[in-house]
């Protein structure tokens, strides 16, 4: 019986562990769909938020290219782009004395001003 017992859990778990693996693709599915169109507020401010700072922040004592509001960052979108598509050691690249970007925020900047710099 103990072993039953022991055969049932090892069952159990192996099943509950093969479940676990299937749902895993479901959590990509949760991102928000591609057709979506990115949000300065929700996605973009955040971004320039922790990687364009203090320099592009007034408030935070930076004095360029005002990136704080929606109104003063959507005047810089496509310089933005292109500033941060280029590579550290280029002319002109952003951020500044920083790491590149990853893919995924320049996809994330990129589909913003590609997709007409919607506000929220
Ligand atoms: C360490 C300070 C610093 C950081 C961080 C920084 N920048 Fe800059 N940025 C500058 C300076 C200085 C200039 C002006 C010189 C130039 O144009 O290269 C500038 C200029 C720019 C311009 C041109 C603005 C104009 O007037 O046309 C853009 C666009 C820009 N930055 C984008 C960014 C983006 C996007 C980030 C964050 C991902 C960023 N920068 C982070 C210092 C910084």
């Amino acid at each position: 019986m103990k072993q039953f017992l022991s055969a049932l859990t090892l069952i159990t778990l192996i099943v509950i562990a093969s479940c676990a693996k299937k749902t895993a693709p479901a959590t990509s599915a949760a991102e928000p769909p591609k057709a979506k169109a990115t949000s300065f507020t929700a996605e973009v401010s955040p971004l320039l938020q922790a990687k364009c700072t203090p320099c592009h922040f007034p408030s935070k004592g930076g004095n360029k290219a005002n990136f704080e509001t929606y109104a003063t960052a959507s005047k810089f979108g496509a310089a933005m782009l292109e500033r941060v598509q280029k590579n550290p050691g280029e002319r002109g690249f952003m951020p500044m004395r920083n790491p590149k970007l990853s893919d995924t925020e320049i996809a994330t900047l990129k589909k913003w001003v590609e997709g007409g710099m919607t506000e929220n």
